[in-house]
């Protein structure tokens, strides 16, 4: 192959260190890419691009269309973090439109009268919602970064809607899984013949058509005032919840400087507070790293990366929330000098017992939320992890707006003492207090070294961090980003303190070996997780896209000449 003298420049860059961000600025990817979870969002996004729109575009079209078409993982009635990189000027940052809790929320509203947590209270039904995001940050992407408008970008949901789709195989299995925890207005929107629909059945919602026109005309007040602000506020009364008008006026998207971490030469950008995820990445990798951590040492290497973890998701329960409401030491989480201290009491050959670390409490998230990763082919890119939290949020839908309501509520601390569905234990930082922001576990990433770009992410609770964690190691090592997405995975987080692992994941004798260690294990039935991952090697010019092929995700490289 002939290497163009700009190519060539390029190489040496790579060769003498982090060049990604010099290398970016000055070379195009030439293609679009998205990968998400669903068929119909992915198209979403290339539809968008290929009407002359930019990866911010494209991502207010997955993200809504997710909101159609994905209710389990994220909606209107959600929220989520949005990580971006603008090509023209290498500006990085964080949208953040995480859910706030509503102002007549309290530390003890999901608490009995002896101060023990009742856990339904937070997960199902209107008082389990926070007041969304989702809606404000995406009129803020669309203004602020997109080049067509939010009412051409959320064109392909509006159809989705109104026109319907077909029911997938995941979202038939969650629908009957789920059925019983929906409300009757949500029953009512999404049967089919008065029952859950099965895969192949179409899903029509006119309400939320109608939601999602009234925001493509007004913007975010489309949602949060008028019509679907009154009906979002009147469902929540009528459910039991604590919202009003003023806490839906009120709702601000945030913009945050991203963490930015290293580890072998990659320069790892991510997610900061009220997300776990930037600083509890940066802080396993920095003691990776003073540790010597190799990839392909058997059972030591998932030792080592299993207390690493351990002492990571410590601090997560004992530092971080809010930022706006909660001091958090981020410098000092991210120094070398920490790295070394925690890493300096790792023994090499024994498990070291959670409760004889430092205690701290941990606290909630849960299993479903969704991902996308799109890159331009200018080389924007976004990293977008929505969610409503539990599948299909609380469960509760505000009648006549075909929005489903989010139980966000539970990944704050409902007492300091109980776990929440993620068996992740409440920490004071997290605790719940008005006009808040949970703290999540939520890792929009990219990852550049010499390998070029990785964008990643993937929904799944406290453990979207040790999976996104597994995959940029496996980039670390060589793989592609179908490898990325692909690789096995196994998770710890302080308390419960378990390994736990996707069947096949630890061999046989590893799984030997780590047990004799100390380490306890415990083998789950299924996989988890749903990363999606796009990649951009521009010393060859390859760009990638992959779906996590544990779901029914599509990811799509368009070239563009
Ligand atoms: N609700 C999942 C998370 O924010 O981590």
């Amino acid at each position: 192959m002939r290497m163009s003298p700009r190519g060539a420049m390029v190489l040496l860059l790579i060769a003498i260190g982090f060049v990604m961000p010099v290398a970016a600025a000055e070379m195009k990817p030439g293609a679009h890419a998205v990968a998400s979870a669903h068929p119909l969002a992915t198209e979403a996004g290339l539809e968008v691009l290929a009407a002359g729109g930019n990866a911010f575009d494209a991502a207010v079209a997955v993200s809504s269309t997710l909101a159609v078409v994905e209710p389990t993982g994220s909606g209107l009635g959600g929220g989520g973090f949005w990580l971006l990189h603008r090509a023209s000027d290498g500006f990085e940052t964080f949208v953040d439109g995480r859910e706030t809790a509503p102002a007549a929320a309290h530390e003890r509203m999901y608490q009995d009268a002896s101060g023990t947590a009742i856990a339904k209270r937070s997960r199902d039904g209107a008082l389990a919602a926070a007041i969304p995001g989702e809606p404000a940050a995406l009129e803020h992407l669309a203004k602020r970064y997109g080049r067509l408008g939010l009412a051409r970008a959320l064109q392909p949901a509006i159809r989705a809607a109104r026109d319907g789709f077909a029911c997938d195989v995941k979202l038939a299995e969650a629908f009957a899984a789920q059925w019983g925890r929906l409300d009757a207005e949500a029953r009512r929107v999404f049967a089919v013949d008065g029952r859950a629909p099965r895969a192949g059945e179409a899903i029509v919602q006119p309400d939320l058509a109608r939601t999602l026109e009234r925001i493509a005309a007004d913007g975010a007040p489309g949602f949060y005032e008028g019509p679907t602000g009154a009906a979002l506020v009147a469902g929540s009364v009528a459910g039991g919840g604590v919202w009003t008008l003023d806490d839906l006026r009120h709702y601000r998207v945030v913009e945050r400087r991203p963490t930015v971490s290293w580890f072998h030469g990659l320069r790892i950008v991510s997610a900061p507070p009220p997300s776990a995820g930037g600083i509890t990445l940066g802080t396993t990798l920095g003691q990776l790293e003073a540790l010597g951590w190799k990839p392909d040492q058997g059972a030591r290497s998932k030792h080592l990366l299993i207390e690493a973890l351990r002492r990571a998701y410590r601090d997560r329960a004992a530092y971080l929330g809010d930022p706006d409401f909660v001091r958090i030491p981020t410098t000092a989480l991210l120094s070398t000098s920490y790295a070394r201290t925690l890493a300096a009491g790792i023994d090499p050959n024994r498990a070291t017992p959670s409760a004889s670390l430092p205690p701290a409490d941990p606290s909630p998230q849960g299993p479903q939320t969704t991902h996308f990763s799109v890159l331009d082919a200018e080389g924007n890119r976004v990293a977008g992890t929505l969610s409503v939290n539990l599948p299909f949020g609380a469960g509760a839908m505000a009648p006549g707006t075909g929005v489903l309501l989010n139980d966000e509520m539970d990944d704050f601390a409902a007492s300091t003492t109980a776990s929440n569905a993620y068996g992740l234990i409440g920490s004071v930082p997290n605790r719940v207090q008005p006009n808040k922001r949970p703290l999540s576990s939520m890792s929009p990433t990219f990852v550049e070294g010499p390998r070029g770009l990785l964008v990643l992410g993937t929904p799944g609770g406290s453990r979207i961090i040790t999976m996104v964690l597994i995959g940029l190691l496996a980039w670390d090592s060589g793989a592609d980003a179908l490898g990325v997405v692909s690789q096995p995975r196994f998770h710890h987080q302080y308390l419960p303190d378990v390994v736990m692992f996707e069947p096949g994941a630890i061999d046989p004798e590893e799984q030997k070996q780590l047990a004799d260690m100390g380490h306890v294990l415990k083998p789950l039935k299924d996989t988890y997780g749903n990363l999606h991952a796009v990649s951009w090697d521009p010393a060859h010019g390859k760009v990638e896209a992959a779906s996590d092929p544990r779901g029914v995700g599509a990811a799509r490289v368009v070239p563009v000449r």
